[in-house]
């Protein structure tokens, strides 16, 4: 038998070989298909693009880190960011969301999208930055987010329709938020005692809900608070003193609830303050002129 072409065939073969194992080794395909499938679950959940944006740039035959809104990681492709702000989608947000691991930041605010915030954001271990205001979300906030985002700075769930309570353990493991932003919603019960667990928390705004209960004294170990804005819930009993302790406190909003007891008599350790709002409550006494 003549195996003198044998050497070149298997020469080739082997070469074959080698190149399709660099190419595929090499792409990140499993993840990348991750991201791809879960942007097009995301898509499909979509019942009207306004703009026309999703239709025009979110294209298969394209890379979806050229898609608009969606930005990459340098090193390994996947999706970091989706900054889909006024886009004019109308539609619910899809739960598959939840497999865009490397995601930090997500920003759907200003669009007009129903239904509830999926309980799956809350794998987004990344997660920096939840941006929803501004859209028609209901039905309770997914108690993950604000009990359990090791690295989540900013949620800004304003202007929605979202009920519910606050979990009990609300800040138990998320050390790093400094800003938590639900105004004009319909959230209703107590605000958890759990809230000093936010020792980085700069700006809270609860205003326009349906609050009830004290303002926890633990309000007032929020030593880094600057904007404290909780006017017009159902909220009663005393101001609780330890507040006007925090002397980085610039705004102090607490109108338009049923709070009672006796104005605050003494301001003296909030060198920052520029506007206390307590109006429209059942306080007795006034402020001292020192202070106005
Ligand atoms: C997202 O992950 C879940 C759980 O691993 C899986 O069942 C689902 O199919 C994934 N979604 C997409 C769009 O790949
Ligand atoms: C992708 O497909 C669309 C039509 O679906 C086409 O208009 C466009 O030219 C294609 N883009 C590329 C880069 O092939
Ligand atoms: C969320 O988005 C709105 C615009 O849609 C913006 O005004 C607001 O500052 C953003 N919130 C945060 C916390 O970045
Ligand atoms: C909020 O929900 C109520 C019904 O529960 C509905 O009538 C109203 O239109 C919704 N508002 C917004 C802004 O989605
Ligand atoms: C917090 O999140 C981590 C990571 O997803 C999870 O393993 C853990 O069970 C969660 N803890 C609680 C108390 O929910
Ligand atoms: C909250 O602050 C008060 C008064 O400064 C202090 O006695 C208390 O130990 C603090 N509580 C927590 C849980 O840090
Ligand atoms: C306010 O701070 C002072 C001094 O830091 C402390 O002695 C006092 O207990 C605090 N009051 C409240 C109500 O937290
Ligand atoms: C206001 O407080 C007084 C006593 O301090 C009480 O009699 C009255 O019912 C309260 N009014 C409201 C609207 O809560």
């Amino acid at each position: 038998m003549d195996t003198s072409f044998l050497l070149p065939s298997l020469l080739m073969l082997f070469i074959t070989l080698n190149i399709f194992f660099t190419l595929t080794s090499s792409a990140p395909l499993p993840d990348f298909t991750t991201d791809r499938d879960a942007l097009l679950a995301f898509k499909k959940a979509i019942t009207v693009d306004s703009n026309g944006v999703l239709s025009n740039s979110w294209l298969t035959n394209t890379s979806i880190c050229d898609w608009a809104g969606v930005s990459c990681g340098i090193k390994h492709h996947r999706v970091t960011a989706l900054d889909l702000s006024n886009f004019g989608l109308h539609g619910s947000l899809s739960p598959h969301l939840g497999n865009l691991t490397f995601l930090h930041f997500l920003d759907v605010s200003s669009n007009s999208f129903t239904g509830v915030l999926p309980a799956e954001l809350s794998k987004l271990r990344r997660l920096k930055l939840v941006n929803a205001t501004s859209n028609s979300f209901s039905g309770e906030i997914p108690r993950g987010i604000l009990t359990n985002m090791s690295v989540l700075e900013y949620i800004d769930l304003r202007f929605n329709n979202l009920s519910g309570a606050l979990p009990s353990d609300t800040c138990n493991n998320t050390p790093k938020l400094k800003r938590l932003f639900l105004s004009v919603n319909k959230i209703y019960g107590k605000i958890p005692r759990s809230i000093y667990k936010c020792s980085k928390m700069e700006e809270l705004w609860l205003s326009v809900n349906m609050l009830n209960g004290n303002i926890p004294t633990e309000v007032g170990n929020l030593s880094m608070l600057t904007f404290l804005s909780i006017y017009e819930n159902d909220l009663q009993g005393n101001i609780p003193s330890s507040i006007f302790n925090v002397s980085r406190l610039k705004y102090i909003h607490l109108d338009g609830n049923k709070l009672s007891g006796s104005m605050p008599t003494n301001l003296d350790n909030l060198l920052n303050l520029q506007v206390l709002q307590l109006s429209n409550n059942n306080l007795t006494g006034v402020v001292s002129s020192t202070y106005i």
